[in-house]
């Protein structure tokens, strides 16, 4: 089996693993990574390879220790400093001119690099004791749903990976949130983990959502990630008789919905709950015998702003295909 408890022992055995090159899953806060040493450019290509990702997608380095950005990037300005101490370890991460040594492999040849630091004791232990930061991508494969149990990384990538480390449920259960600052401001490249409110209360400004203001490259945003293999559709008025359908409610439906096909994110509408049980309650659907997912709409403040980036994202591909 690969799948191991995230022990000390095995923490050690996965960062042994990291150090020659290999791939190991393992728990963040937000969703299971696939880690390989981001100073491993044939390592990364593992990644890459495992996943069936395109190679103009880059991917996010995580760090253990504020003085592994060093590595990474040769200059930080002060609006980012201020985020990444407020909000580190956490789910926000920042893209920032990258050091020449940084691989292309990892940002697709961008002259910036994603970094961030999770708040999760096993993946921060586990970069520290590889000694190197660990550059990963959600553990799944390319434009699938994102992994929050270590099961869900077992079914999509079981053979393409060294180990999975098992860390329970991610809390979270959303990616996190991707800024870019430039000379403009602070553009949003991808709402989730963070709430945007709070990024623009500590920043003191708000922060831009236009995808064309400055332009800044968001290369794997394409419209149909996080999809389930079953069409999604979002609607506030699921059909109660569509026998071949499952439900996606944010609270408690006021109808009686079959209940071996209903699940809800959070009964009393708290947003983070709903983030957390967001990638489990559709990988649950995905599995029933079903030929579509009615998703109700969730309140765009908050997480719910990365929520229903998610959820509209699932239902491009339906329309698109
Ligand atoms: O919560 C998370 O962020 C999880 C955990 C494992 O940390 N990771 C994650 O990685 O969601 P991934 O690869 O699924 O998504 C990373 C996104 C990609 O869509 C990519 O476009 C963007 O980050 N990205 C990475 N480097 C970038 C860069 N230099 N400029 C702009 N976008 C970048
Ligand atoms: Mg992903």
């Amino acid at each position: 089996m690969i799948i191991l408890e995230d022990t000390k022992e095995n923490i050690a055995k996965g960062a042994d693993i990291i150090r020659k090159g290999g791939l190991v899953a393992f728990p963040t806060e937000t969703v299971y990574g696939l880690g390989a040493d981001a100073f491993n450019p044939s390592a990364v290509a593992g990644i890459f390879e495992a996943k069936q990702r395109p190679f103009f997608d880059p991917l996010i380095v995580h760090i253990a220790d504020i003085t592994d950005i060093e590595r990474l990037t040769s200059g930080i300005d002060s609006r980012a400093s201020r985020l990444i101490e407020r909000f580190w370890p956490g789910p926000l991460t920042v893209v920032l001119p990258k050091k020449d040594t940084v691989p292309d492999i990892v940002t697709s040849g961008l002259d910036t690099v994603a970094v961030r630091m999770p708040r999760h004791e096993t993946a921060l232990s586990l970069i520290r004791e590889a000694g190197t930061p660990i550059a990963a991508p959600s553990a799944n494969r390319f434009s699938c749903l994102s992994p929050t149990t270590s099961r869900h990384v077992m079914e999509q990538l079981g053979n393409a990976v060294d180990m999975i480390l098992d860390g329970g449920q991610c809390t979270v259960g959303i990616e996190s949130t991707i800024i870019k600052i430039t000379p403009a401001g602070i553009h949003l490249l991808r709402p989730g983990g963070i709430a945007t409110e709070g990024i623009e209360e500590c920043a003191g400004e708000k922060i831009i959502t236009d995808k064309t203001e400055g332009k800044p490259e968001a290369p794997g945003q394409l419209d149909y990630h996080y999809s389930p293999v079953k069409p999604v559709i979002i609607t506030d008025d699921p059909p109660l008789d569509d026998e071949r359908g499952g439900f996606l409610f944010f609270r408690k439906p006021v109808s009686d919905y079959p209940a071996e096909r209903t699940f809800i994110l959070s009964e009393k509408g708290d947003l983070r709950e709903a983030a957390a049980n967001l990638f489990s309650h559709l990988h649950a659907l995905d599995t029933l015998n079903i030929s579509r997912i009615y998703a109700q709409n969730v309140p765009e403040h908050g997480l719910g702003l990365g929520i229903m980036d998610r959820l509209k994202k699932a239902s491009m591909k339906f329309k698109n295909s």
